[in-house]
């Protein structure tokens, strides 16, 4: 992106978030774990206009770098994303974010039955799938299918 088509100030230090589809950088923010505690400084811009994708989102946190299980949360809802790890202004590493095959823990599965919702601790297994362009996830346990993974992550 061009100065002069910036949105929001660059940063110093931490991670940039680019290409989430319009709509979901609040989703992005829940995943990190960002609310009204949060002190760093955290910018984020909506509705962006992009080339690649007509619009999208992007957010920017000062003294955040990425843990990879929030990378691969953040690959469910926004699979085309790029990250962007900043420091001294500079960008030190740029890739975008890879769907995970196989997800444990990550999403809850919604059939009240499946052995993942039992008392035993068993840790949730969902295997990632991408059908016309969409992604979707299945329960290694009771094979449930689900679209809206947002609406699952735990
Ligand atoms: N950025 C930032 N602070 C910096 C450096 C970069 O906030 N110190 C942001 C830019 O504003 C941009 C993203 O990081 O949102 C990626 O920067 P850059 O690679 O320069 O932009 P593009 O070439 O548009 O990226 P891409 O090729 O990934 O689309
Ligand atoms: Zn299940």
């Amino acid at each position: 992106m061009k100065e002069r088509e910036l949105v929001v100030s660059k940063i110093r230090e931490g991670t940039v978030i680019d290409h989430i589809p319009a709509g979901k950088a609040i989703l992005v923010l829940k995943i990190l774990g960002i609310d009204e505690r949060t002190k760093e400084t955290v910018s984020m811009a909506l509705n962006v206009p992009s080339k690649k994708m007509g619009t999208k989102d992007i957010v920017k946190v000062e003294g955040l770098f990425i843990k990879e299980e929030e990378l691969n949360k953040i690959a469910l809802i926004a699979p085309n994303a790029t990250i962007n790890l900043i420091r001294d202004y500079e960008i030190e590493k740029k890739f975008k974010v890879k769907l995970p095959e196989v997800v444990k823990g990550i999403l809850k599965c919604p059939n009240r039955m499946c052995i993942s919702n039992s008392k035993e601790p068993v840790v949730s297994i969902f295997y990632i799938k991408v059908e016309d362009n969409k992604v979707f996830a299945k329960c290694h346990y009771c094979g449930k299918r689900i679209k809206e993974l947002a609406d699952y992550l735990i």
